[in-house]
């Protein structure tokens, strides 16, 4: 390492005194590094981060004054400055001692600029853990010196595993409190090395520090490790940094892949292709083929703000055209003609649950990956993962910060590459489809064969020729609300009026579907999800049939019956409130069911210890407390009319 120039900030200064372009110049050209620190409590993570911002001199002067008045005040450090306090900004937490959610940090040497993410250490922060390294190169696992390897550091280490940093940094930290000793050090590297084998960490770097008092954070002068650790060959910190392979160089040279963001067609001479560049290079010329499609092409120009490019790489935004017409709009992704991702609809996946609220198994979330959105249901997990034990345990759902593997079910085909092969193609995030919150991050692992053997059989007497026949435009009239309310009651008599005007129709109706097609689904969450399903399924195919179909089902949340929704042609959806109050419908008891429920003897019954979700807005609403049933259908069949 001796002949390792030291970043120094006093030539950065003159620089930019004497020419500030060429200091602006040398500076863009600079690479981006982006790197994570993990920690637990106390093992000196903000004290590090501090240190780096400070060597580099990113503190500004007033951040500075404040910082030594605080630290004389709070007085942890004696009379030296504890760049702690400038990293846990928050009061609040600086009173807790932690540090929680991810706080992104920028500083730069003279051969790079880096961006930390700093995340806090604690079991229940998984969910920071995983946001801050979504996006990083490298991370940084701060062991104590005095302490060792513990559980933290393997949970840690696993999860950065998991998200697919390639690059681990082992620092081991406060080696200013066990005498700067070797054997410490070489213990420490020992223990680590058969844990990471052991989870698939191939390769780390140790580094033996302290923040504190600086020693192999930055490099000295004369290129030697901190006088301190004299046994130390290898690089500081800042060095290793400065010098380990960024994401975006290791996938240039991987195949070309342009997930297209939008399509530019500012004329009708112009038609071209918008989007980051994940793999790979391009040139005009390049053969590629553009997914799901398949159909090839020859890209003709590749267009920048700057003008038109010889050739880009990853991590460069360009447009660009190619030779033919293709189809190819947001979320196609155009690769390499020889080379191109895979293209399927179920596949298996690893799942970081984010949300406090737990997953719900077969419910549609919208599935994001690059630019791609599709709506998806996830299976029940195969297993999850004991982020402590790396054990693999059962499990019925996945709840805040659970990792598992399961099956996911895309309701069209996702361009996709295995997460291990390419983060943008093989990373996904679910999102819930009523509240809009990001619910999950999920890593693809692989398609399922199944589902590359089931091809959609085309047929020719298509679902108008269905309709035509019968003289009527298909719907689905979907009744929903408390047991007892009176849906299906309801359903019949407008099935009664719309059979005597001559229309086909069909009632499935909860009870009677649940002791056929359903019969072996319960009332638990997952089991009403599956149920309604099954019945949108089936009413799916009977309005391609050309019926005109009322569902019967409590259906009791907004998701399943907003995925109905969506899996049928505008306007065919008709949602039916019965509005019936719990204390009318608990009243009449028609069933007895609810004096069971109110016994105990009768669980997870609709209103009283499982919920029922109103719809926001249905196309009716029928109060059946102002309202005879006969009056309920008659208005709701003014409503549909006129059908053809
Ligand atoms: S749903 O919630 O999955 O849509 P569905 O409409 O199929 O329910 O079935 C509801 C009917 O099952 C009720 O009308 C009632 O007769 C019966 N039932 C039995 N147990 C329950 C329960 N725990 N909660 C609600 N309904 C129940």
């Amino acid at each position: 390492m001796a002949d390792h120039p030291a970043p120094s900030v006093y030539e950065t200064d003159a620089l930019i005194a004497e020419d500030i372009d060429a200091y602006l110049d040398t500076h863009q050209h600079k690479t981006m590094l982006r790197f994570i620190t993990c920690g637990s409590v106390d093992d000196g993570k903000s004290t590090l981060i501090g240190r780096l911002l400070y060597d580099s001199k990113m503190i500004f002067e007033d951040q500075l004054d404040a910082l030594s008045a605080d630290s004389k005040r709070v007085g942890t450090q004696g009379q030296e400055i504890d760049f702690a306090l400038l990293v846990d900004g928050l009061a609040a937490e600086r009173e807790q001692g932690i540090t929680i959610d991810v706080a992104y940090r920028f500083f730069t040497t003279e051969k790079r600029k880096f961006i930390v993410a700093d995340c806090p250490g604690h079991e229940q922060y998984t969910r920071n853990m995983v946001t801050g390294a979504s996006t990083a190169d490298l991370a940084v696992i701060l062991v104590d010196a005095r302490k060792g390897v513990l559980v933290q550091t393997r949970r840690h280490s696993y999860l950065c595993q998991l998200i697919g940093i390639r690059n681990v940094v082992l620092a081991v930290n406060k080696m200013d409190l066990v005498d700067y000793d070797q054997q410490v050090f070489d213990s420490i590297v020992a223990d680590y090395a058969a844990f990471a084998r052991s989870i698939g960490i191939e390769s780390f770097t140790a580094i033996p520090i302290s923040g504190f008092k600086g020693d192999n954070i930055t490099p000295k002068a004369d290129g030697a490790p901190s006088a301190n650790t004299p046994w130390y060959r290898g690089p500081s910190l800042v060095e290793h940094l400065e010098s380990v392979e960024v994401l975006s160089q290791i996938e240039a040279d991987k195949p070309f892949r342009l997930p297209v963001q939008w399509v530019n067609r500012p004329n009708l001479d112009f038609r071209g292709f918008a989007g980051l560049i994940a793999g790979g290079s391009v040139k005009p010329g390049a053969a590629v083929r553009v997914l799901p499609g398949g159909r090839t092409s020859t890209v003709a120009r590749v267009v920048t703000m700057d003008g038109d490019l010889d050739e880009a790489v990853a991590g460069q935004s360009v447009t660009l055209t190619l030779a033919d017409e293709v189809d190819c709009s947001r979320g196609s992704v155009i690769a390499a003609a020889d080379a191109p991702p895979e293209v399927a609809d179920q596949f298996e996946a690893t799942i970081v649950w984010l949300a406090d609220d737990d997953l719900s198994v077969g419910r549609g979330y919208w599935l994001k990956l690059g630019t791609q959105t599709v709506s998806a249901t996830v299976q029940q997990p195969k297993y999850r993962v004991d982020v402590n034990t790396m054990d693999q345990l059962a499990a019925k759902t996945l709840g805040l910060n659970d990792i598992g593997v399961a099956e996911v079910f895309a309701d069209k085909p996702l361009v996709f590459e295995p997460y291990d092969k390419s983060r943008t193609l093989g990373g996904f995030i679910l999102v819930d489809k009523i509240t809009n919150a990001t619910v999950a991050a999920g890593m693809l692992k692989f398609s399922l064969r199944r589902s590359q053997n089931v091809h959609w059989q085309a047929t020719d007497i298509g679902r108008e020729h269905h309709a035509s026949l019968k003289n009527q435009q298909p719907r689905v009239l979907w009744f929903t609300g408390l047991s007892g309310s009176g849906k299906s009651t309801i359903a019949n008599e407008v099935e009664k009026r719309l059979a005597l005007m001559n229309r086909h129709t069909f009632l499935l109706d909860g009870d009677n579907v649940r002791h056929g097609l359903n019969k072996d689904l319960g009332f638990t969450e997952a089991d009403r999800i599956e149920n309604i399903r099954r019945v949108g399924e089936v009413a799916k195919l009977m309005t391609d049939a050309g019926l005109i179909v009322l569902t019967a089902f409590i259906s009791p949340f907004r998701a399943e019956r907003a995925m109905v929704r969506e899996m049928l042609a505008d306007h065919e959806f008709v949602e039916i409130f019965v509005d019936t109050p719990l204390e009318v419908a608990e009243a009449r008891d028609v069933k007895g069911l609810y004096r069971k429920a109110r016994s105990g003897a009768l669980k997870n019954f609709t209103g009283i210890d499982s919920p029922y979700e109103p719809p926001e807005a249905p196309e009716i609403t029928v109060n059946t407390v102002a309202m005879t049933a006969e009056e309920a259908a008659e208005h709701i069949v003014r409503h549909i009319l006129p059908l053809k």
